[in-house]
């Protein structure tokens, strides 16, 4: 059994943490569907005030919905639309203090107030995005942001 809790002092260790856990789950296995199910769950156990935590793929120039935890969300997103589609056509980190003032904002669980979106990039390539919501208005910092850079960095390499 994989325990993924994670108690750790400050946010730089704590992502310090989730990012060694991360590749202990993923190293040697090459099935992307498996690794981005299992970060989804890491990612949404470990980071606290999360509501939804997953992946949108890049199928042909549209977002679809890939492995996540939290409610069902909205399955197809248009590069340009929502705080994803604008991850993903701007090829640059998105971090929303307040979604509702996000013109566009594509809201899958009313309970999600702030979000940050990663865009997947390798060689060149968009692979998809890592979304993750908070109920917590203001919820990701400088410091997440910088954290969750370094997943993805990580997770492009194997999906
Ligand atoms: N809020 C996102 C849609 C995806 S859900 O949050 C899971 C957006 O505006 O693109």
């Amino acid at each position: 059994m994989y325990d993924s809790r994670i108690e750790a002092a400050d946010t730089a260790t704590m992502y310090r943490d989730l990012a060694s856990a991360l590749e202990g789950l993923i190293t040697g296995e090459p099935d992307p569907i498996a690794n981005m199910a299992n970060a989804a769950a890491l990612i949404f156990e470990t980071l606290p005030d999360v509501n939804w935590a997953g992946f949108y793929r890049n199928v042909g120039g549209e977002l679809v919905l890939g492995p996540f935890q939290g409610r069902p969300a909205c399955i197809r997103i248009a590069f340009g639309s929502g705080v994803c589609g604008v991850a993903a056509e701007t090829r640059q980190v998105q971090r929303i203090a307040d979604v509702h003032a996000f013109a566009g904002h594509i809201a899958c669980d009313t309970a999600s107030n702030s979000e940050i979106v990663v865009p997947l990039i390798r060689d060149g390539d968009l692979l998809g995005v890592l979304d993750i919501d908070s109920p917590k208005p203001g919820r990701f910092t400088e410091e997440d942001e910088a954290g969750c850079v370094r997943l993805g960095e990580i997770l492009s390499k194997v999906l």
